[in-house]
């Protein structure tokens, strides 16, 4: 594929958003996506996808072997329109997100999306786990986001209350906890901070206040690149 058409470092234009489940970081990620005209990949949608195609084939995503074989056969177009946004989804992705094969196979489409940004957007932002510390270790700019797992059930659960009245905020605060810790617990690129990233606990924050404090941050480094 092409280079990034300027002269900077590819990596100067790549926002890095790391964090665990319903921390805020997607809606983060869209929104300064929207206001720098970066193009943007949630990540989670990979892991999120092979997991999906796992349970439709009627394979048990805890079959590492499988995991890796379905990850190396994935592409984007063989998940289109499907509901990989469940509970069910979620919990079986961070399972097929441990195994290092799957890790492996994921990794290039990633730093691909990055260093060529799709549609000749400016720059590329992804969220995930790792993408900061794995996936991008280089991007210039870098932030871990994070809330209370309380308040991030309570987020989930406002979200899901009127499609999923039988799950309750004490179901979703245990499904949280059981996914931090396989996420943060796994050898291979467990979610954790990058050193030199930016922490933003979005506990007691709005979104828009998130997204003042984030915008602040990126403009001040894209501007001390420039200088
Ligand atoms: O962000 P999400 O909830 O859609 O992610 C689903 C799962 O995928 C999550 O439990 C961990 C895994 N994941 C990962 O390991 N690395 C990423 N970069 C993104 C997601």
């Amino acid at each position: 594929m092409a280079a990034p058409p300027s002269n900077e470092p590819a990596n100067l234009k790549v926002i890095a958003l790391d964090g665990p489940a319903a921390s805020g970081k997607g809606t983060l990620a869209r929104r300064l996506a929207a206001h720098y005209g970066f193009a943007y990949l949630d990540t989670g949608v990979l892991y999120r996808g092979v997991a999906w195609t796992m349970i439709k084939d009627g394979v048990d995503p805890a079959d590492a072997a499988a995991a890796g074989r379905y990850a190396r056969e994935f592409s984007l177009k063989k998940i289109e329109g499907a509901p990989i946004r469940s509970r069910e989804v979620g919990a079986a992705a961070s399972k097929v997100a441990a195994v290092p094969a799957v890790r492996a196979a994921l990794l290039d489409f990633q730093r691909d999306f990055a260093a060529n940004p799709p549609g000749g957007a400016a720059g590329a932002i992804l969220d995930g786990r790792d993408i900061g510390t794995v996936v991008c270790p280089d991007a210039r700019v870098k932030f871990f986001v994070t809330a209370s797992p309380e308040a991030r059930a309570r987020r989930r659960w406002l979200e899901l209350r009127d499609e999923r009245p039988d799950l309750t905020e004490a179901a979703i605060l245990q499904d949280i906890r059981e996914r931090d810790a396989r996420d943060a617990d796994r050898k291979d690129a467990p979610m954790k901070p990058a050193a030199d990233a930016e922490l933003i606990d979005t506990t007691h924050l709005t979104i828009d206040a998130v997204e003042a404090a984030a915008r602040s941050l990126i403009d001040g480094i894209f501007r001390r690149r420039r200088g």
